[in-house]
């Protein structure tokens, strides 16, 4: 079994699909091990998507993910990873395929509903970064 750090941002809380996402999640057959509604602080945001901070459209996103609450949760099962993204669909709403979480309800990639980590490394270290007590 596995865990992965899944975030529903501020986009899709505003949307108003949260519990869409969570059924999904739910219905995939990932249990839920935990779930918050919190607003990030910069530093916060800036140490969860470290990987992009050279890229241009970092400082957009940090803006963006601290704009307004989001719900993060980390759900567990059996290849949680990439059976999560494989829900969420590509990082492009555009490209997302009908089903999928982005292919539904969104249209631009800086506002594209969800985040799941992209491996078992990303995992580990975003669920200490959201969730230190669960070790
Ligand atoms: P996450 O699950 O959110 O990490 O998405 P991902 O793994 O599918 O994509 P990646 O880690 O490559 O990018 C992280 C996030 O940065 C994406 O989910 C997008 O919201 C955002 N992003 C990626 N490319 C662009 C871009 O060109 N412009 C903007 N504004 N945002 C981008
Ligand atoms: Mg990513």
């Amino acid at each position: 079994s596995e865990r992965t750090l899944i975030l529903v941002k501020p986009d899709g809380v505003r949307k108003g699909v949260v519990g869409e996402v969570v059924a999904r999640i739910e219905r995939k057959g990932l249990k839920l091990v935990a779930l918050e509604l919190r607003t990030l602080t910069t530093a916060v945001a800036e140490e969860h998507y470290a990987e992009h901070s050279a890229r241009p459209f970092f400082g957009e996103l940090v803006e963006f993910i601290t704009s307004a609450p989001l719900v993060a949760l980390v759900a567990e099962g059996p290849h949680a990873i990439k059976a999560f993204r494989g829900l969420a669909g590509a990082t492009n709403p555009v490209e997302a395929g009908p089903g999928t979480i982005r292919g539904d309800f969104a249209l631009e990639i800086g506002e594209n509903i969800v985040h799941g980590s992209d491996s078992p490394e990303s995992a580990a270290r975003e669920i200490k970064i959201f969730f230190p007590e669960l070790g």
